[in-house]
């Protein structure tokens, strides 16, 4: 017999799935989404006709998902890849990391959004340090009791901590899956959709390897970390409260830096006041 989830110990990182084929389903995409070295390799590739996408056969509900990516080289305007966990229905859950494409030489965007019991508009933007489109790097997605963290190469670029005692919703009830995918959305994606993609040099690729995903898994109608007592519940990433010193330090250096859109300082968008987590916690403002 084959365990569902089989278990691996290394040190003290339980790590529950690490392969496309036997972890994932493909979504959608009808053939453009490939899996290839026994698991270990993802391609989605999109054309003039449809994207594709892959989704996780397991739920978490608590998890840390490690992705490496490696984005279109060259002219990727109008093109979107996403990497993100998600629930389903009008209360629904997201974490959301998008890669806006562009032009040849032009910048790719790192776009992220939480949504918490179906509200969403929480939008930030950085520009890379590094050319995401020439090798692979890793994006981590984190998302514990606490706080939710993401992550590139292990530089935090956005934290949303666990606000629910100051009245703003957190995601403490609905399983995630998660998704990545690869799609048109040429109407908005770059230069706020003045480009448009160019379909004579159709298919775009992105390539995706190394995933890990680290969570309780949602099995009966329940977290398998519900009752304190997976080894889960003990993993760093599940504990944290908020980051360490130095990771305080990487953030502040990204939003100094590389940031190129906070909603949080868009005051313009919300003129009855920005929305109440702006205001109570310096890391998201
Ligand atoms: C694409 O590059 C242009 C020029 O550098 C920049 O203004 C834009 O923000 C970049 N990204 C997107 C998603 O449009
Ligand atoms: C689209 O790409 C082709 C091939 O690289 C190029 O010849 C053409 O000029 C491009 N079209 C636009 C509108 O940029």
């Amino acid at each position: 017999m084959i365990p569902i989830a089989i278990i691996i110990l290394s040190g003290m990182k339980l790590v529950l799935a690490t392969n496309f084929n036997r972890d994932f389903d493909i979504l959608w995409g009808n053939g453009r989404g490939n899996i290839h070295n026994n698991g270990k390799l993802l391609s989605l590739s999109l054309d003039e006709y449809s994207g594709s996408g892959i989704v996780s056969k397991n739920a978490y509900l608590y998890s840390r998902i490690d992705m490496q990516i490696k984005l279109i080289s060259g002219n990727s305007a109008g093109t979107v890849a996403a990497f993100y966990v998600g629930s389903h229905g009008d209360y629904r859950n997201e974490i959301d990391v998008e890669f806006l494409g562009n032009l040849t030489g032009d910048p790719y965007t790192i776009h992220t959004n939480i949504y918490t019991k179906g509200n969403g508009g929480r939008e930030q933007q950085i520009r890379l340090w590094y050319d995401p489109t020439s090798s692979f790097h890793t994006y981590t997605i984190s998302w514990s009791p606490f706080m939710i963290a993401i992550y590139v190469d292990g530089t935090p670029i956005r934290v949303f901590k666990n606000l629910e005692s100051s009245g703003v919703p957190y995601m403490t009830d609905l399983p995630m899956k998660v998704y990545t995918s690869l799609w048109n959305a040429d109407q908005w994606a770059t230069r706020g959709g003045a480009i448009k993609t160019n379909w004579t040099e159709a298919p775009f690729k992105v390539w995706l390897r190394n995933y890990k995903a680290r969570g309780c898994v949602w099995k009966n109608g329940g977290s398998s970390c519900s009752y304190g007592t997976s080894q889960i519940v003990n993993q760093d990433w599940y504990k944290q409260r908020e980051l360490d010193w130095s990771s305080k330090e990487m953030l502040k250096w990204v939003r100094h830096n590389h940031m190129i859109y906070d909603y949080c300082r868009d005051s313009s968008r919300f003129p009855y006041g920005l929305p109440h987590e702006c205001y109570l916690d310096t890391l998201l403002t």
